[in-house]
């Protein structure tokens, strides 16, 4: 029987743990020959990145282009899996661009850490007590950061719920303004450090001291004008409806917003940030009032669309992967932006232009076409064709509308057999 009970996997090499895993998997010379290729991320590097290492893994990297926001020209590097998510990023920016480019704007950066206590005595006495000391506790979770304290950032106050039902507890949110960083580490840092003085106020005794990856606020907004004169008169209309019914259908809600964190997620894997961080945000905050849409559409006096998207967004500009990783830091490089803020306008600037380019396609030729031509490359290469081959399959099976791995290999038989 084979055992994945292994101790000390960690202590070994690379090389080492490939071996282990070839032979409880079954690997063979050539699967783990490709296991060892590894590109611009050294191995020793990745090692020390996270556990248990024994290889690299690469996606796609490619740039949306046309993106113009608050009057300037911006290039997205976008890496993902999905083919199509690119391009259509890219053709929503053209059409907005037509009337300017898309307006964003985001909230200063407040994030919230919470610490749980439990059994506390008097909790209503307790809350009082704290709002009370409330300055000395801030200016405690502030020796914790010099940096966001002498940009007079850092912790700016508290709030104290009380809940009875179904589990007796006290929560204190501490609002923390971390300005270029994600923030995750400097407020899991000031909640540790004022959990024993929370604790002597309240009687209570701390559970939990961690940030919240609901980032209520902490906001990106974006907004943009798609001409009637490009999308036509119908597709407004239709667009809008398809809005509707992610308004009132959660099941749509659902899909609608997996489309906006095509292009925020691919930016954030492009520039290695924290995507599922940026995943629990966004759909959190749409299940805030009974989840729903991320993205809004209406009609303006002059019948053109218009769209909006209010997202959290919590993404840094300092601290993180990002710098020690050569290929997220040229990303960043690319993408251009100088802080925090400006950041995240640019990920509500993509959300909004990948929503907007799904409703496009769904509310009018539908997604498969488009969809289904780019899926075709993939079939293609994953039925072993290469070079002009590829291009080949490609058109006879769209020509046969017959998009599947059994047609792909059929026709790269033919192929190789004239
Ligand atoms: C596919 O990855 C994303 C879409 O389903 C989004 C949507 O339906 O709005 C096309």
């Amino acid at each position: 029987m084979k055992t994945s009970d292994i101790s000390g996997f960690y202590k070994l090499s690379v090389d080492e743990r490939l071996q282990f895993v070839k032979e409880f998997s079954d690997l063979t010379e050539e699967e783990v020959s490709i296991l060892k290729k590894n590109g611009s991320l050294p191995i020793e590097k990745a090692d020390k990145i996270i556990e248990n290492v024994i290889t690299t893994i690469e996606l796609p990297m490619g740039i949306a282009v046309n993106f113009r926001i608050n009057d300037r020209d911006y290039l997205i590097p976008m890496a993902i899996e999905e083919p199509s998510v690119v391009a259509a990023a890219s053709n929503a920016a053209k059409v907005a661009r037509k009337k300017g480019g898309f307006k964003a704007f985001a909230t200063d950066p407040l994030m919230i850490g919470e610490i749980q206590v439990l059994d506390v005595p008097t909790p209503y006495r307790a809350k009082i007590e704290l709002l009370e000391e409330k300055q000395k506790i801030i200016e405690m979770a502030n020796t914790r950061s010099r940096t966001l304290s002498s940009m007079n950032a850092g912790a700016k106050d508290i709030e104290v719920e009380i809940f009875e039902n179904p589990y007796r507890m006290m929560i204190v949110h501490l609002i923390v303004d971390v300005r270029d960083a994600m923030g995750a580490n400097v407020i899991n840092s000031m909640c540790e450090y004022i959990a024993p003085e929370i604790e002597r106020i309240t009687g209570g005794r701390v559970n939990l001291r961690i940030l919240s990856n609901l980032t209520r606020n902490r906001i990106a907004y974006a907004s943009a004008v798609f001409s009637k004169d490009i999308i036509g008169e119908k597709a407004v209309n239709t667009i809008i409806d398809a809005y509707h019914m992610a308004a009132i259908d959660i099941y749509r809600a659902a899909t609608n917003n997996k489309g906006i964190m095509n292009g925020v997620d691919a930016v954030l894997m492009a520039t290695m940030n924290d995507w599922r961080s940026a995943e629990a945000n966004a759909h959190s905050y749409a299940a805030l009032y009974g989840y729903g849409p991320l993205a809004r559409y209406e009609k303006d006096e002059n019948g053109d669309l218009v769209g909006t998207i209010e997202i959290p967004i919590a993404v840094g500009t300092v601290g993180g992967t990002t710098r020690s990783i050569d290929k997220a830091r040229i990303a960043m490089k690319i993408l251009g932006v100088k802080d925090s803020r400006e950041f995240a306008g640019v990920l509500a600037a993509v959300g909004l232009a990948q929503n907007f380019a799904a409703l496009r396609a769904l509310a009018t030729e539908g997604i498969q076409r488009g969809h289904m031509e780019l899926h075709s490359r993939n079939i293609a290469m994953s039925v072993g064709a290469v070079g002009d081959e590829i291009d080949r399959v490609v058109a006879r099976m769209l020509e046969e509308k017959d998009i599947s791995m059994t047609n792909a290999k059929k026709i790269l038989d033919e192929i190789r057999k004239k």
